[in-house]
């Protein structure tokens, strides 16, 4: 662990580090403040950066590094990558620089979608990048090879969601076409593999139908956290101290575009989000 953290009271109270792309990691900031509720969070969204699924390995391991150097200087006690891309891409190289626990949502997606599936044949959705790295493919055959991986791109899926279009037909329409092909593959399970998706949920519930096990690995991270915290010894077993802000959000770029966007999916309103210049880390 940090000096840093030692010096700063309390290593149970440390916050955990969150960083994105931008506001999808939103979708993995909020398990976590619902299954770990004793913990503090302080997030990242490199909104000036962002979009990370269509950039190659050596940029997103740069800007993740940088960001990791950034939440260090708020004395994080463990790291959380709740982008996809960035889990992919980045997670092998950072985690082995830091002294303190890293974990990405690539994993935990990929070790429960290899679990559930009962026919060996698993789909899964992400961004070009995610779904190129072919991460998710080695990590399930890793714990089973004779399981089928099927993966497909959907690239319009994160502007349709950040236009709020949850619901729409165009939406239907443009996700209706993605999962075509791996419904033909006759898969049972399928990976929500980016960050976006999970808020997609329901409309790509119905098209694949009741026969087809949703993964969410932003849930499937907050569990694993939750277990990590403990294996280590510094999951916060009180409250969280009274006065100190639980929750502290940063950015790159368009602090109210970002603060707007995470009022309107996290169970209570922010009021603060700082924009950080994160070329100077
Ligand atoms: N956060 C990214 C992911 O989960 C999606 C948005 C982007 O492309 O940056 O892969």
């Amino acid at each position: 662990m940090t000096d840093m953290c030692r010096e700063n009271g309390s290593l149970y109270e440390a916050p955990i580090g969150v960083f994105d792309s931008g506001v999808g990691g939103l979708t993995v900031a909020r398990e976590i403040m619902r299954n770990l509720p004793n913990e503090r969070i302080v997030y990242f969204g490199d909104t000036a950066r962002v979009p990370y699924g269509s950039k190659s390995k050596d940029t997103i391991i740069r800007f993740s590094k940088q960001i990791i150097r950034f939440l260090q200087t708020q004395n994080v006690k463990a790291i959380v990558i709740a982008c996809n891309t960035a889990s992919a891409l980045a997670l092998e190289e950072v985690e082995k620089e830091l002294d303190i626990p890293i974990i990405g949502v690539v994993k935990p997606g990929a070790r429960v979608a290899a679990g559930v599936t009962k026919n060996g044949r698993i789909g899964v959705i992400g961004t070009e990048s995610t779904i190129n790295s072919h991460m998710y493919k080695q990590l399930i055959q890793e714990y089973n090879p004779d399981i089928a991986v099927y993966g497909r791109p959907c690239p319009l899926f994160v502007p349709l969601v950040e236009e709020g279009w949850l619901k729409d037909s165009v939406t239907e329409e443009v996700a209706k076409r993605y999962l075509k092909d791996l419904l033909e593959q006759d898969i049972d399970t399928l990976i929500l593999g980016c960050t976006h998706y999970p808020l997609l949920r329901s409309l790509i519930g119905k098209i694949v139908g009741e026969q087809v096990h949703l993964v969410n690995p932003a849930y499937e991270t907050a569990k694993e956290l939750e277990r990590l915290l403990e294996r280590e010894g510094i999951a916060n077993p009180g409250e969280k101290a009274p006065g100190k802000e639980p929750y502290r959000f940063f950015v790159s770029d368009a602090a109210d575009k970002f603060k707007n966007f995470a009022n309107s999916i996290l169970p209570y309103d922010i009021e603060t989000t700082r924009k950080i210049n994160i070329e100077e880390y």
